[in-house]
């Protein structure tokens, strides 16, 4: 039950209209200080509506409220408090969360509606980027907060597999390349090969024409280029999904920009149906001044199709196909002028889906203050920081916790975990730097301190042994335990609000905060001292741990039962 809908209900039949429940509701504040009650409504609200002094309203209002339901309510200036009953407000919680497991906190808001996400999104024969890493974290994670919505999401990797570099690295891989080097390491000598075709073809123009003629012969289906040119990418993604598997990220379709090579005529007649294109300088363009934004470029001079020209295909697309509720693409901020022409013209278009298409920026990341992208081009890169994360993590655990039985495993849940926490904790249009030794840290807000978290919950229960646990008698009553009852309570609203921004922080920062609140209340109460209590606090323990588990598993971050 959402209490905090429980005091707008009541304030809002005692205020008789002057404000809508929505408004009440949005009003309504959580006191830092819990002397001052559970939820607080500012009075100063109405007074424009009344005509009336805060305090005034205050103390009218405080007559008329139908108190019954609450342990006490009390006007103090221009506020009215309200205290939860806390019997039985713990006990309805508890009950609700062990009740429901891992499924406390899901709504079906969403009703099945299909979402597809546009995530990842590397380029083929490049090194995976920081932004592609961070794309394919805050997609996933955006993936698993809209399914606990009652959404349905389809992760959609919109793989770089197209365009005339692809004849460019043709005619390099023929002069220069080896397969071995290629099956070795494909992305590094992938790059040197487009690289070295830049050096030379300033002195061998000639070159570019070949490129030309291959990148055709490919357009055209040709045996020999769509060989050399599926192979790079098979090759290409091998390495990507290296990075995949060690982040536990899985997508439902892998439709890059070559899938749409063939589908593109299509949004093209619509265009020149609805008179949207017109010529520019032998191009085709669609003017969009109407929203302030420069005009699209839709065909080259020549004919050639662009970057836009696959994404009004793929829109169109996913349209058919999925009917989206929503329509998502998770890629970074450098690309937002881009996002908003192609959204433009979707919506001159008529699509229908274009209204719901939320581009979904995210900053830049460094790590250590550097960038990680590099000429030589190694996705190793990142593979290296992840691995680099994994082998501090073991130290640490080695050094916490010799005894431990499976450290490998717990070690690349941690280490993994750190990073991908590490990210998802900081609003996502937010630069971040890195620093990995602080993400890796097991106090702090970090993924690591907040798996401990679930971890002592866990022991705390192995300890237990099997005794039983019940919500039933929840009388506790000290301030640790309230506060931590009121975090899990906290915990529905948080995924549906994240679901409306967006935005994996809001979990993140959640999960931070139980563990905090977890951890007073672990320090202040003797947990598994034999009075009459025990099940209850063992009630709050198992509460505890499912939540943080279900938080960590919407950041896509596993939590280890031992640590
Ligand atoms: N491959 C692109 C890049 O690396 C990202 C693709 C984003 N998705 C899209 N539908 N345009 O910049």
């Amino acid at each position: 039950m959402d209490y905090k809908q429980q005091v707008a209900a009541a304030l809002s039949s005692a205020i008789d209209g002057a404000l809508s429940t929505e408004d009440v509701y949005n009003k309504i504040e959580r006191p830092k200080d819990s002397k001052m009650g559970d939820f607080a409504f500012p009075a100063f609200a109405l007074a424009k509506v009344l005509k009336k002094a805060p305090q005034q309203i205050a103390t009218e209002l405080l007559e008329k409220i139908d108190q019954s339901q609450f342990e006490k309510v009390e006007s103090v200036g221009p506020y009215l408090n309200f205290f939860l009953d806390k019997a039985v407000f713990s006990a309805d919680i508890l009950h609700q969360v062990l009740t429901d497991g891992s499924e406390y906190g899901s709504n079906n808001l969403g009703k099945g509606g299909n979402v597809p996400i546009d995530m990842s999104s590397p380029n083929i024969a490049k090194p995976m980027s920081m932004g592609h890493l961070r794309s394919t974290v805050i997609g996933n994670s955006i993936a698993n907060i809209l399914k606990k919505n009652g959404y349905n999401p389809i992760k959609d990797n919109h793989l770089g597999d197209w365009g005339t570099q692809f004849g460019k690295l043709i005619v390099a891989y023929k002069m220069w390349g080896n397969e071995e080097d290629v099956k070795k390491d494909p992305i590094k000598h992938l790059v040197d090969y487009y690289v070295r075709f830049h050096k030379e073809d300033v002195e061998h123009p000639e070159l570019d024409d070949e490129a030309r003629e291959w990148f055709k012969k490919l357009e055209e289906g040709d045996a020999e280029a769509t060989r050399l040119w599926s192979w790079f990418r098979e090759e290409s993604l091998k390495s990507f999904n290296a990075v995949y598997e060690k982040l536990g990220v899985e997508f439902d379709t892998y439709n890059g920009e070559a899938f749409y090579n063939d589908k593109m005529q299509e949004g093209i007649d619509w265009l020149n149906k609805k008179g949207l294109m017109h010529e520019s300088q032998g191009a085709q363009v669609v003017d969009l001044e109407k929203y302030d934004l420069n005009p699209a470029l839709i065909l080259k001079s020549d004919g050639a199709s662009l970057y836009i020209t696959r994404d009004i295909a793929t829109a169109i697309h996913r349209d058919k196909t999925y009917h989206p509720a929503l329509n998502l693409y998770v890629v970074g901020s450098e690309q937002a002028y881009y996002f908003a022409q192609l959204k433009a013209v979707l919506l001159e278009m008529g699509l229908p889906s274009a209204e719901n298409l939320h581009y979904i920026p995210f900053g830049l990341i460094t790590v250590d203050g550097k960038k990680l992208s590099t000429r030589s081009g190694r996705i190793i890169l990142l593979d290296e920081v992840l691995d680099e994360s994994i082998e501090m993590a073991k130290k640490q655990i080695s050094e916490k916790n010799p005894d431990l039985p499976n450290k490998d495993e717990v070690a690349k849940e941690v280490g993994v975990g750190a990073i991908v926490f590490g990210d998802l904790k900081n609003e996502r249009t937010n630069s971040i730097d890195f620093n990995l030794a602080d993400q890796l840290r097991f106090e702090g807000e970090t993924g690591p301190y907040v798996q401990y978290s679930h971890a002592r919950a866990e022991s705390l229960l192995r300890k237990a042994g099997a005794t039983e646990v019940s919500a039933d008698e929840t009388i506790m009553t000290d301030p640790e335990a309230w506060d931590t009852i009121k975090t899990l309570a906290d915990f529905p609203a948080t995924v549906i609000q994240a679901r409306e921004e967006f935005e994996p922080s809001d979990i993140a920062k959640y999960s931070i905060r139980l563990a905090k609140t977890f951890n007073k209340y672990y320090a202040h109460s003797k947990i598994l001292e034999e009075d009459d209590q025990k099940s209850a606090r063992l009630a709050l323990v198992k509460s505890v741990s499912i939540v943080l588990k279900e938080s960590l598993r919407l950041l896509g971050v596993k939590a280890p039962d031992q640590m």
